[in-house]
Formats: C-alpha cells, structure tokens, sequence
C-alpha cells in the first residue's frame, strides 16, 4: 500500500481513537454518555474498517483490541511487585478505637490523616502500564493468586472498559503519572450485570452463580475474552504504585490523580482526621449499601501520609496502616421447620426451606431456596436442622451449610422428594442427567400462575399491576386459561375482583392494550419455552425476523444463530410441534400482537456489510464464521464483487484474495473478523 494513502487514514485512525476513547471514559467511567449509541457505533465501525484495510496500523491498544486472542493453556503465573496482602477486620467501634489509638501511638502523635474508603467485593487485581507510544498502556493484569505470585489475565482484563488501555501522554503527565506505574484495585460485577447472568444461567438450565463476587471472579479466570467482555465488569482502583512502592507522598493523592488518569476512582471517599469522621463514614456506607448497585462488605481505613504507613509497616499478613471495618455479615444461623416445593413456569420442582424466622443484614428471612434434590442430598439435610443462611446482593436466601454442635441438635426427620406434582398431583419426573424434578402436566394450576406472572413481568410484557394477588383471583373465577386468555379480559370481569376500582381496572385493560406492541424477542422470551432466556430470545428474533419462520426453523436453521445448541434448538423444536403452543401464538396474534421484529444495536453491528470467506481459518469453521456474521446482521457471498465490504482471508487463500486485489476490496484476517464480531459495550444497562 502507498505510504501517501496511508497518512490519511493514519491520521484519521488516530482521531477515531481519541474519539471513541473518549466516549468510552464518559460512559464507562462518568456514566454520562454524551452521544448516543448508534453515533457511537458508527465511529466504531469506522475505526474497524479502516483498521481493516490498513492492518498495519492496528496497535494493540486501540479500543478494537479490546478482545483479543484467548490465552492457550490457563493462566501463566507472574509475581507481585510487592505482596498483595489482605486486611484484618475489625466490625465495632470500640475496635476501631483500639486501632486508631495503636497507629496514633506508633507514629509517635505525628499529625495524621485517613482516607476512607468502601470495601468492594470483587476479585482485587494488579494491572501493570507501560510506556508505550501515546502513553503508559496496560501491559499486564494479574490476579491477586497466592498474594505473592498472581495469575495473568490480562487478556480478560482488556475488556474491562472502564480499566484504560492507554492513557494519553498528556494526560497521565498532568495527573501526575509516571510513564510506567502499577494499579491495584477491585474488579466488581455490578449487581444488575449479576442478576441478568443468573437469568441466563437458570435459562440455559446452569447453576446460579451464588454471589456477584463469584460471578467476577468467575468471569476473571474464564479462558474466552469474548465472554468477559459480554459481561460488565468495573474495575475500581485503590492504589498507586511504582516498583512497589506508593507513587504518591498521600493516598489522597493517589486516589485523585488515578481520577485525574481516567480511572474509575469510587465517589465515595473521604479524608478526615478524627474518630467521629471515621464511624460517621461507616455509618454512611451502610446506609447507602443496599443502592451502590454494586457489593461491599464493610470500608476500608487508611492512613493517609506514605511516609506514615512506611513507619506503621506490616504484621505478618496485614498492614498496620490499614483496617477494614466490615459490616454485620450477611448471614445466620436458623432452623429448618420444613421443606415445601414449589412448581415454577416450566414445570420445575424447586424445593423451599420454611425457616424460623432470622434478620440478616437488617431483614427478615424466613425462606431459602434449596435449588434441587442434589442439593439437599449434598448438603446432608434433614427437617429440624440449623444452618447457616446466606443473603449476598438481591439474591434469594441460600442454605449454605448444616451447624452441628451441642447448641444445635441435628434435625431428624428426612426428606423425601415428592413423586407427584405438589399443586396438581400429577407425575413428578426427573429426565436423564437433569438435576430438577418436573410435572409433566402442562395444565398444572400452579404452572399457568407462573406462567402468567413471568409473562405479565417487567423484562417481558411488561404489564404492571398484574401481580400475584390479580393472577389468582383471575385463575380462581376461571376468568384466564392461558395467557393469551388475559387479552379478552373485559372492564366488567376486572371491576368485578376484590381490591378492584373502575380507575385501576381501566388502567390494567390500558397496561394490557400497550403490551401487544411487545416486540418479538420479548413475546418469545414471554412463551416460557425452555432454555430461552432473554438473550436468547433476543438472538432468534434477530436472526428469524418473524414468529413465523421462528416456528417452522428446523434444528439445523435454529443453531445457525449464535449461541444455539444442540440442547435449546431442541427445546425450541419440541415446543411448537405441541399443537397447544402453536394454539397459543395464534391466539396472541388474533389478540392482536404485532410479534414485531425489532434489530437490536448490537446485533446489527454488521448490518450491510458483506463478507466473502476464503483459505482456512484456524479458529472457526467456515459454517460457524458464516452464522456469526449473519447473527451480527452482516451477509455472506461466494463470490468476490464490487459490492463486497471484505474479504477474509484464512491460510492457502486462492483467487478470491488475487480477485479483491484488483477491485481494491479490502482484506482482512480472521483476527480482524473476530474482533468486528465482539459485541461492542454489550451486556450493558442501555441508557
Ligand atoms: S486496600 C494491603 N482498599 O479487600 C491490602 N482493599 O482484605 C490492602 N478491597 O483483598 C487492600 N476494596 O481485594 C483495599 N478500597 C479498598 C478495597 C479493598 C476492596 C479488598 C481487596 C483485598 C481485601 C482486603
């Protein structure tokens, strides 16, 4: 390629990144998008393209890099610049006291100041800059491991948006940055990111993760960037460092030149000087616990002055200059009175501890889920034990363990998994290899109360006003059979219910009026077929466009869209060959719903791009490289032609690549392609 057409778009990639850089600082650091999505993604596409035809130019640390190649074989192992200790904890003030007057004492009464800040709980990690050509770039991101010896993950790291790949030269000068310096700090899953992987997860059939800690760490050590990325992360720093000592004379400092940096440096911080400012923080952060839509467990104190801490200096595995304060945990021990089941939409059996009740973390629990008759048989249950109850972020109570001690007496009485439906008495049954019971009827009262309710919920239909108490009286007159059922409710009927007026009456006929303006993906997230959670969902109807070529799809059509199984294309298959469920949709359509396909951003990030595929690629197959695209809106053709957007080239390419050269279309490879495929700031909360 000619140097001179080169500096054009050099000049011009180099604008984009600043650009996109910049928006991604203010939506992924500020939280205030200046721009919306779509211009966003224009500049994004851009960039991709003209990285693309000019691969010379693609540096690692522009924002297309940020999913890269997965790491071959697990994580290697590199050490720390200095220990990655943890904190002793204290949880009352007269413990805080004791630690105030030690450090006050051991400085001899020098004039000392505290930063306090909130515990997160995530997974803590080292991320290491390096100068590079426009800046200190993130060369490496180490988990804390062993604390002296932690694990590379950088690749995983890079997807993290709010964790800068490169911070201006500029910019890290005036904030005070050396070119090369290290950063400590917490990755944390916020807890709608949370919620919404566990949706997926109970969806797709798996296990829940139990908490958002173990949901970041998790999603840290998983060997895919691309699913990293898919999740949110943020990364919050706590430290500054450079060989593995303090960079800043003040941890103050530090904090606020990190922010200065375009790090996500947490708002809530405060440097006092006395005890009362101290507890009055505590105080705070407690209180405002339950709506940082992320976790913390307590807060952590620090001595301000570097120059103190290096006095204060360490004990065996803590620092005396640092103390975290931790909130009342969020568990305790209760007994177990009984053991109910409960029947969800799709039939599943869930077994439900009935507690005496016991207020953790400031509520009253008197439930918890037991998932599954393995669960019970693993954790050795029977009715009349205690246990210790675990209550993490918006999470239902979990059983976590039996007590067994002189003071609790183990229970004696067993469980027996019930071999009948709980609500209808039908068959209970568990399929090969399943974990979970099922009743087999599909008319089980307690199904189509479920069923109703998932329909009616916010994600979906949202219809606001049918709760629980309006579903059971509407199944109890015989009013709904079905959910299709709720769209032929009159005025009269609904007047009619107890705690009824005409006003809320005329209200739910509107919320109802409203929702057959659902799109596709929600309708088919509504049906409450199998596996299908909303992601799902919303990836079949991208890819079919209309309920009704949805259902005639065969197995293979269905898992051509990405992320469809074997498993869930099955499901999918199974569910309108029932004559009942091709009933239901025909009766929503004559209800009225309009079942309209609606692209989602992310996943026409390739809409009117067209591909030709050529050579072999290490990576994905040929098939697999065509649904990708096709998922992500973009098209496949067999022969090179004016109209095509790239070619992409795999080893021993042949005369497609010798055609593309001589109508100038540009040539990509594989890499290249995998990274136009990574969803752009998925997996976000839009807005
Ligand atoms: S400072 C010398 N600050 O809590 C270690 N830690 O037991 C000092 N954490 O593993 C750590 N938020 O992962 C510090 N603002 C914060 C923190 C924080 C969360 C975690 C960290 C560490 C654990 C300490």
């Amino acid at each position: 390629m000619p140097g001179g057409a080169d500096d054009g778009a050099q000049s011009r990639i180099l604008e984009l990144r600043q650009t996109i850089r910049h928006h991604d600082h203010l939506y992924f650091v500020e939280d205030s998008p200046e721009i919306p999505d779509a211009e966003y993604d224009a500049l994004m596409r851009e960039l991709r393209s003209l990285e693309s035809s000019h691969p010379r130019l693609i540096v690692p640390d522009s924002p297309t890099q940020r999913v890269g190649g997965k790491p071959k074989e697990g994580f290697p192992k590199a050490p720390h610049s200095r220990p990655m200790l943890s904190l002793d904890n204290i949880n009352a003030p007269e413990e805080l006291e004791e630690w105030e007057k030690k450090v006050r004492a051991a400085v001899a009464n020098a004039p000392v100041s505290f930063v306090c800040e909130l515990k997160l709980d995530g997974i803590s990690l080292a991320l290491h800059y390096a100068d590079g050509p426009e800046g200190p770039r993130l060369e490496r991101a180490l988990t804390r491991g062993d604390g002296i010896i932690g694990e590379d993950v950088t690749a995983n790291v890079r997807t993290i948006r709010s964790a800068p790949l490169v911070i201006p030269r500029e910019r890290a000068r005036s904030a005070g940055l050396p070119p090369a310096f290290e950063v400590r700090g917490e990755a944390v899953m916020p807890t709608q990111a949370f919620l919404k992987l566990n949706q997926e997860r109970e969806a797709q059939g798996q296990a829940p993760a139990a908490n958002p800690r173990n949901a970041a760490a998790g999603t840290i050590r998983t060997l895919e960037p691309n699913i990293v990325a898919r999740r949110r992360l943020d990364f919050y720093p706590y430290f500054a460092l450079q060989d593995g000592e303090n960079l800043f004379a003040e941890q103050w400092e530090a904090l606020e030149a990190l922010q200065a940096a375009g790090f996500r440096v947490n708002p809530r911080r405060a440097l006092v000087r006395t005890r009362e400012e101290l507890l009055a923080f505590v105080s705070e952060a407690e209180r405002e616990r339950q709506s940082l839509g992320y976790e913390i467990d307590g807060v952590v104190l620090k001595v301000n002055e570097s120059a103190l801490q290096k006095r204060l200096g360490f004990t065996g595995r803590a620092p005396r200059w640092a103390i975290a304060y931790k909130f009342t945990a969020r568990s305790g021990v209760t007994r177990i009175e009984e053991i109910t089941v409960q029947v969800g939409r799709t039939g599943k059996l869930t077994p439900v501890a009935g507690l005496s009740p016991v207020v953790i973390g400031g509520i009253t629990v008197s439930r918890a889920t037991l998932h599954n008759a393995d669960e019970i048989e693993r954790l050795g249950l029977r009715i009349g034990d205690f246990v210790h109850v675990e209550r993490g972020g918006d999470v239902i109570p979990k059983v976590v363990s039996v007590v067994e001690d002189k003071d609790h007496p183990r229970g004696d009485r067993q469980f027996h998994f019930p071999g009948r439906c709980p609500a209808c008495g039908s068959a209970a049954v568990r399929a090969e290899g399943e974990a979970d019971f099922r009743c087999v009827n599909a008319d089980c009262p307690a199904r189509l109360k479920e069923s109703l309710l998932h329909f009616a919920s916010r994600n979906v239909m949202n219809i606001d006003g049918l709760g629980e108490a309006l579903v059971t009286q509407l199944l109890a007159r015989g009013l709904v059979r079905g959910v299709a059922g709720l769209y032929s409710l009159t005025l009269e009927q609904l007047e009619d219910l107890e705690r009824m007026g005409e006003k809320s009456a005329r209200t739910l006929l509107q919320q109802i009026e409203n929702s057959k303006k659902a799109p596709l993906n929600r309708v088919l997230f509504g049906l409450g077929i199998r596996f299908v959670g909303e992601r799902t969902a919303q990836l079949l109807a991208d890819a079919f466009g209309s309920m009704e070529s949805l259902m005639r799809a065969d197995s293979e059509a269905l898992q051509r869209v990405q992320e469809v199984g074997p498993r869930i294309a099955q499901a999918i298959v199974e569910f309108f060959a029932e004559s009942r469920n091709r009933e239901l949709v025909e009766g929503l359509r004559l209800a009225g719903l309009t079942f309209t396909a609606q692209k989602r951003r992310s996943s026409s990030q390739l809409d009117g791009f067209t591909f030709v595929l050529t050579g072999t690629m290490a990576g994905m197959s040929r098939e697999e490289a065509t649904a990708k695209i096709e998922a992500a809106g973009g098209r496949v053709s067999a022969a090179v032609s004016k109209k095509t957007s790239y070619v992409v080239a795999g080893e021993a390419a042949g005369s497609k690549l010798e055609k593309a050269r001589v109508l100038g279309i540009p040539v990509i490879e594989e890499g290249d392609l995998a990274a136009m495929l990574a969803e752009p700031r998925d997996g976000l909360p839009q807005g």
